[in-house]
């Protein structure tokens, strides 16, 4: 949500905050700004409403701003519509201090009135405002100590580029539970939200934790406290490749993404440090917990948002099949404010692709102050959940950039699968051949997963008849219904139609007035035992003039009876066919996605890090 970058160094500013920005943009792409000091320390700054392209070429390229420092900023919007004047930068009056903010000022209108009181004229509905106009009511010259005092005065969340017109080589960043990085190389200095915005320039990066500051300098990097002590911090090497950030030749990063499933599955499994299977056995290390830990967990929580969500719902099915542990799933935004009652014995697992999502991080502080270590299943290495969860399990996915989730989603399945298989191990609720056949099948199913995928092409061409729809639905029994949620949300996401996910036995309880000649029904069927019972549904919405699109194993051939069209999924155990349906979802939102001209990548209204709640 909001993208910051930085730079001062030997180079031009304003092209290398434009390529930063371009690899920012999936954290919000509703307007874009700069600001850059140029040599005789004057200010200068350019705004646009749009993609980041329209501030490219209003700045040809950031060659119309001169200049070797500066901040720049993509925006999604929270406090005020997408505009000129809501666009980031803001500034103090007399232009000659510049911010750029990620995250949202709580208190801002109780500021704004103690400022307007004071004579400080507003010249747009942003909170980020009064940050610039403050940071002008205590300036006295000396940028650290001016920061501190607003920082002492601001409630809420932040990651703040700064920069003063009188101090040309210096520029500061700041940042309280939003997410900041630091780099450096020969050349110079950089800040941004998210490593692959610096990427290109380098791979030394500092975490600035909350409540630092950074002072960067051209070739001088200093970190302080709030209490303007200077501190020591250690650098992290990135390791990835930095092509995972770039299409690679791919139309979408979700197209690309998709791809990516069978690695991100394989790594989760077998990441390369650390084998997750190892001697016919699953060992998970960074659970920590010993056997008798493992057979005293009397309830497991999962709360995520969104897809995560729906991986957690999954996870609730295959943990509770087959360790035999009750598990309650929730939604972060609702678990944060009820109060939840979490009973000794209870295990709270937290789920999350960027491990910035405000609820998410929330619901883990809740956990944590009723008493209960959290487990986070990430996916960003180094993110706030992955530093403030108890213990991290990765899901090595690597980055994802689309906004709709497809490969991170996959490998959260994968983990909740090794944990529940670990859990049912350690508790003796499945027998050593069932643990094998399990084992075996869950190293099946990348190669299974990419079989999936080189059917896209007929799903394309069933996709290309649904452009024009205006309702669809999906169904499913137990596990299925998990994956008919997850399906519903990405096509609606990316696609914007209509699609809702019921249930299949619920959808006779009102819903089924919805179904006209030709609504398109998807069900999901790949749970044998409750595999007639969804059949019955489809009977029932099939004679109502639904159109019929079943996803089911392999084998079932008497389907084709109740349906119209069938997909077959390879044969895999109950607890993880959702790994496989779920595929052929995926690439049938892309293609009506993808028919319709939407921008798949940058779905309207949507960013890709939920960090405001
Ligand atoms: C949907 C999607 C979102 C995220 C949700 C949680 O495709 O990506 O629903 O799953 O915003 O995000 P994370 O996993 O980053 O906490």
């Amino acid at each position: 949500m909001c993208g910051i970058v930085g730079y001062i160094g030997k180079n031009q500013a304003a092209p290398i905050i434009l390529g930063g920005l371009e690899k920012l943009e999936y954290r919000g792409y509703d307007s874009a700004g700069m600001a850059i000091i140029s040599e005789d320390g004057k200010l200068t700054y350019e705004k646009s409403v749009g993609r980041l392209k329209v501030l490219d070429e209003l700045t040809h390229g950031g060659s119309l701003l001169p200049g070797h420092a500066g901040i720049g900023h993509t925006r999604w919007a929270t406090h005020g519509v997408p505009s000129n004047e809501n666009a980031h930068p803001h500034f103090n009056e007399a232009e000659t201090i510049a911010v750029v903010h990620n995250g949202i000022i709580e208190n801002y209108i109780q500021l704004r009135d103690k400022l307007t009181k004071k004579g400080y004229k507003f010249h747009s509905e942003t909170d980020t405002e009064v940050l610039a106009h403050m940071l002008d009511r205590y300036y006295k010259g000396n940028p650290l100590e001016t920061i501190t005092r607003v920082m002492h005065r601001v409630e809420g969340s932040y990651a703040l580029g700064i920069i003063f017109a009188d101090h040309p080589d210096e520029i500061y960043a700041v940042r309280k539970d939003s997410p900041l990085v630091v780099g450096r190389n020969e050349e110079g200095c950089f800040i941004a939200s998210d490593v692959p915005a610096m990427l290109k320039h380098t791979r030394t990066v500092y975490y600035v934790e909350n409540q630092e500051i950074a002072c960067l300098k051209a070739d001088e990097l200093h970190f302080y406290s709030i209490d303007e002590e200077e501190l020591e911090k250690q650098p992290t090497e990135i390791d990835w490749d930095a092509n995972a950030a770039e299409k690679g030749g791919y139309e979408h990063f979700m197209l690309k993404e998709m791809y990516e499933q069978p690695k991100a599955i394989r790594e989760t499994l077998i990441p390369q440090n650390n084998p997750r299977i190892r001697s016919n056995d699953i060992v998970i290390e960074e659970l920590n917990m010993s056997d008798e830990e493992i057979k005293a967990i009397r309830k497991i929580h999962i709360v995520a948002c969104g897809s995560a969500y729906h991986a957690g719902m999954s996870g609730k099915y295959v943990i509770e099949g087959l360790a035999r542990i009750p598990v309650e799933v929730d939604l972060a935004s609702e678990f944060r404010y009820r109060d939840p009652i979490i009973e000794e014995g209870a295990l709270v697992i937290v789920i999350s692709q960027s491990g910035e999502t405000a609820d998410t991080k929330e619901a883990l502080h809740l956990s944590q102050s009723k008493g209960f270590p959290v487990l986070g299943i990430v996916n960003v290495v180094g993110s706030a959940i992955a530093r403030e969860a108890d213990k991290v399990m990765y899901t090595w996915a690597g980055p994802e950039i689309a906004v709709a989730t497809t490969k991170a989603y996959s490998a959260q399945l994968i983990a909740l699968y090794l944990l529940a298989m670990k859990f049912a191990r350690v508790r003796g609720t499945v027998t050593d051949e069932y643990f094998k056949e399990l084992l075996e099948d869950i190293q099946r199913l990348p190669d299974q997963v990419e079989m999936l995928l080189e059917s896209r092409k007929r799903i394309q061409r069933f996709a290309n008849r649904y452009i024009g729809a205006k309702d669809v639905f999906y169904i499913g029994r137990g596990a299925d219904y998990a994956t008919a949620l997850e399906s519903a949300l990405k096509l609606k996401e990316i696609s914007y139609v209509h699609s809702e996910a019921y249930a299949a036995g619920e959808l006779k309880h009102g819903t089924i007035s919805l179904i006209e000649e030709g609504t398109l029904v998807t069900a999901l069927a790949t749970q044998e035992a409750l595999y007639q019972k969804t059949v019955s549904n489809m009977v029932e919405v099939k004679s109502r003039g639904a159109f019929v699109l079943a996803v089911t194993n392999e084998g079932n051939k008497d389907i084709e009876k109740a349906a119209d069209y069938v997909i077959h999924i390879p044969t895999t155990n109950q607890w993880m066919a959702n790994s496989l349906a779920i595929v052929p979802m995926q690439l049938f939102a892309y293609y009506v996605a993808l028919g319709k001209g939407c921008d798949i990548d940058k779905p309207r209204n949507l960013a890709k890090s939920v960090t405001v709640e």
